[in-house]
């Protein structure tokens, strides 16, 4: 049983990670400003309203409890909107950041778990993506992701902080068993958006048909947001059995294109999807898809849902179940 911050943990992904390793027996303690997480995400007794900009407030934090690692998700995450709003995504995704590093370090906490992206990759020369790929960002949230890398890896050397850095690619899914599933404000993902254009009538813009893949439309490493929990859970125990730092790419390794998930989405719901062809949306590459046997190699892990259709009935029975 080890101490473990989570920040974010009132998040999709962070909420995802927190029942998972409490019911593995570690003592969890999240931190989120609730700006997009949700209370109702995080099991009673373990949430902490803070912000990563607080500094007198992570500092008390991480004073009143002897963490042995962080996880740390906060971060603004849509693709689209950080091109809308580089400032506010550098402010949040890498000021925030070095702020609770600043605070880990004054409190002698040494290992993170960090929630990196495939978005570092940017536009790739070809997928399956190794973690050795050239890093080239296309959007600000994918550079501000890349700058935390970076300045994790520069702590490694300098100061012996030691990280597991997790590249997701695509997470959805949801654990209903938990009560917990994908619900951001407003909904910028693919699969929920397709769930509520089912639910309203009211098409889904398809960002895109002229790309160079199959069918025109993008394609991405769906993975289900369960067994990204189980990567978090993996990298920790890594980190806690005194590992050294290192980084995986987070995916299944199998791509799907928009229509390929559309598809699947009116094989498990039974209702026919409403959508259009619109513009390409800014910041979006054609394909990502993961090479990610380094991380099944060094860390054991294994997707338990790698099937696209699995991971669409779990996100459409929270969906359902949410919407009576
Ligand atoms: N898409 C549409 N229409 C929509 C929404 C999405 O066509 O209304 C398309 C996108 O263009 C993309 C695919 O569906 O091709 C998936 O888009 P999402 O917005 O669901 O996810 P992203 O690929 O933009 O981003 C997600 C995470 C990022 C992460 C990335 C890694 O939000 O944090 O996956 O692949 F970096």
């Amino acid at each position: 049983m080890a101490r473990i911050l989570v920040t974010g943990g009132a998040g999709y992904i962070g909420a995802h990670t927190t029942h998972h390793l409490l019911r593995l027996g570690h003592d969890v303690t999240v931190a989120d400003d609730l700006s997009k997480g949700y209370r109702h995400n995080v099991p009673d007794g373990r949430l902490q309203v803070l912000s990563l900009h607080d500094r007198p407030a992570l500092d008390a934090l991480l004073a009143s409890a002897r963490f042995d690692a962080v996880i740390h998700f906060a971060a603004s995450i849509a693709v689209g909107e950080s091109v809308r709003e580089a400032e506010a995504y550098f402010h949040n995704n890498v000021a925030g950041t070095l702020n609770l590093l600043a605070a880990m370090r004054q409190a002698g906490v040494r290992k993170i778990v960090f929630s990196s992206t495939a978005a570092v990759y940017g536009d790739p020369d070809s997928v399956p993506i190794p973690e050795t790929a050239p890093l080239r960002p296309v959007s600000p949230y994918g550079e501000s992701k890349l700058m935390v890398e970076t300045a994790l890896g520069w702590m490694d050397r300098c100061s012996g902080l030691r990280h597991i850095i997790l590249r997701y690619f695509n997470a959805c899914g949801a654990d209903s068993q938990a009560g917990i599933g994908e619900e951001h404000q407003p909904e910028t993902h693919l699969i929920p958006l397709l769930f509520q254009a089912i639910r309203t009538g009211n098409p889904v813009t398809v960002f895109g048909d002229d790309y160079a893949t199959a069918d025109g439309t993008c394609i991405r490493d769906y993975i289900h947001v369960c067994d990204l929990a189980s990567a978090h859970a993996a990298g920790l125990d890594h980190l806690l059995a005194g590992g050294p730092s290192a980084i995986f790419n987070a995916g299944t390794g199998e791509g799907h294109s928009v229509r390929q998930v559309i598809e699947a989405a009116e094989r498990i719901t039974g209702e026919k999807v409403p959508w259009v062809i619109g513009a390409r949306r800014d910041g979006d590459p054609p394909e990502l898809v993961a090479d990610s046997s380094k991380l099944r190699n060094q860390l054991g892990w294994k997707p338990a849902i790698p099937d696209l259709d699995d991971m669409i009935a779990s996100a459409w029975d929270f969906d359902s179940r949410k919407h009576g």
